[in-house]
């Protein structure tokens, strides 16, 4: 095992690390009896990464003594369901008989909120690993202990608070991920360079090409600026009520709302409408004059851009936006909040965006 960086994070009897580093995953079984919490793993995973990386964790976890089974479900989002959970809670329940069990997630963060809900409601609460094999989990589902499954009528409907007992962030890893999921993570490490960290903006700025080429040592520098970052705010507001954590959900409002009005269809995926957001956002913030330099936002436009990833919701009806962005959780009654950013490294919760600036940021986001 190479060297590693670990990041505690700090809330009481859930605190837990999250280390960072790469070639970790052959060294699991020594973390996993470090941390006391049984005997017997349930591994969560699909078939795409258990045939990537299966038989590395199941020889790591055996070497040290723990046995081994894995449970596949569906590769999407799919596989956040009430369905497939009773289903996974059922064979695990067979599986248990008195075993010391615990789970572990090893996927994206589709196989980390329902594995993580999954370990939150058995016996209410076994102990739970998060693996997490993509940028975008790696930097934030991972961390923070929200856990979910979907309804139909909305994603992450039914869910938990409930930490992890460790995050292996293992950067070999994302050498086997599709360039557009490395992406699909990237514009969330954008958005903490925006929130909070002007240095880890200027850092993508000057190795963007790095970054997508895979680079380890980049990576290895973007996901621990990042997975401090939302350290932070976990550690200030673990159950989103203080309102430090909705900082997180900047370009996120409108991001959502370009997700449901394309009907969820893949056309643009959680970053890249996430990244147009994040755009939109800083449109409002110029014409609410909460932005007062308005290079700062053609500099966050420029590296969006030059990340690949896209700027305009083209071809996408204004009004259903609109209307998609108006059930954002953020909002409450009439009041339009917005989290928009003042410079690169700073946000602000504005409590009453008016309408007309929205539609006219969204009209601006779907022009061509
Ligand atoms: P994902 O889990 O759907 O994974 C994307 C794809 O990459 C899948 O096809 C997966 O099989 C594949 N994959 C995963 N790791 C791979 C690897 N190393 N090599 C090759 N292929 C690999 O997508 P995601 O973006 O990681 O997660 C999205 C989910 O995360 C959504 O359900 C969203 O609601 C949730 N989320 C949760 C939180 C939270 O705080 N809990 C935060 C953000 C997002
Ligand atoms: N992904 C947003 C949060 O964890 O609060």
């Amino acid at each position: 095992m190479r060297a590693m960086r670990k990041i505690r994070v700090r809330l009481k009897d859930r605190s837990y690390d999250i280390v960072i580093g790469r070639g970790l995953l052959s060294s699991l079984g020594l973390f996993v009896k470090k941390l006391r919490i049984g005997r017997a793993a349930v591994v969560v995973t699909n078939k795409r990464v258990f045939k990537l990386y299966g038989k590395t964790v199941k020889k790591a976890l055996e070497k040290s003594g723990v046995s081994v089974k894995f449970e596949m479900v569906p590769e999407t989002e799919r596989a956040k369901s009430l369905e497939i959970m009773a289903g996974l809670l059922g064979r695990i329940s067979r599986y248990d008989r008195k075993r010391d069990l615990f789970l572990i997630a090893l996927g994206g963060g589709v196989i980390g909120d329902l594995a993580g809900f999954t370990a939150a409601t058995y016996k209410r609460g076994v102990p739970y690993i998060q693996i997490p094999t993509t940028l975008l989990a790696q930097v934030d589902s991972a961390i923070g202990g929200k856990t979910a499954v979907d309804l139909p009528l909305a994603k992450n409907l039914v869910g938990a608070f409930y930490q992890p007992r460790l995050v292996l962030s293992d950067v070999s890893i994302l050498k086997s991920l599709p360039k557009r999921e490395l992406k699909n993570g990237l514009a969330e490490i954008i958005k903490y360079g925006v929130i909070k960290d002007k240095a880890l903006f200027f850092f993508i700025e000057r190795n963007r090409k790095k970054i997508l080429d895979g680079d380890a040592s980049a990576l290895e520098h973007i996901i621990l600026s990042s997975s401090s970052i939302k350290r932070a705010l976990v550690e200030k507001d673990e159950l989103d009520k203080k309102g430090a954590r909705a900082m997180l959900n900047y370009g996120h409002t409108l991001g959502h709302a370009i997700e449901a009005a394309s009907a969820y269809s893949g056309r643009y995926n959680h970053g890249e409408a996430v990244a147009i957001g994040m755009i939109a956002a800083a449109n409002i913030a110029i014409k609410m004059g909460v932005m007062k330099d308005a290079r700062d936002a053609v500099r966050l436009y420029k590296l969006i851009a030059s990340c690949g990833l896209p700027v305009k919701a083209r071809g996408l009806s204004p009004d259903r936006i609109f209307s998609a962005q108006l059930c954002d959780k953020k909002h409450s009654g009439r009041d339009l909040k917005f989290i928009l950013p003042i410079e690169i490294g700073k946000v602000r919760v504005v409590p009453r965006v008016p309408e007309a600036v929205i539609r006219s940021a969204i009209t601006e986001m779907t022009r061509a």
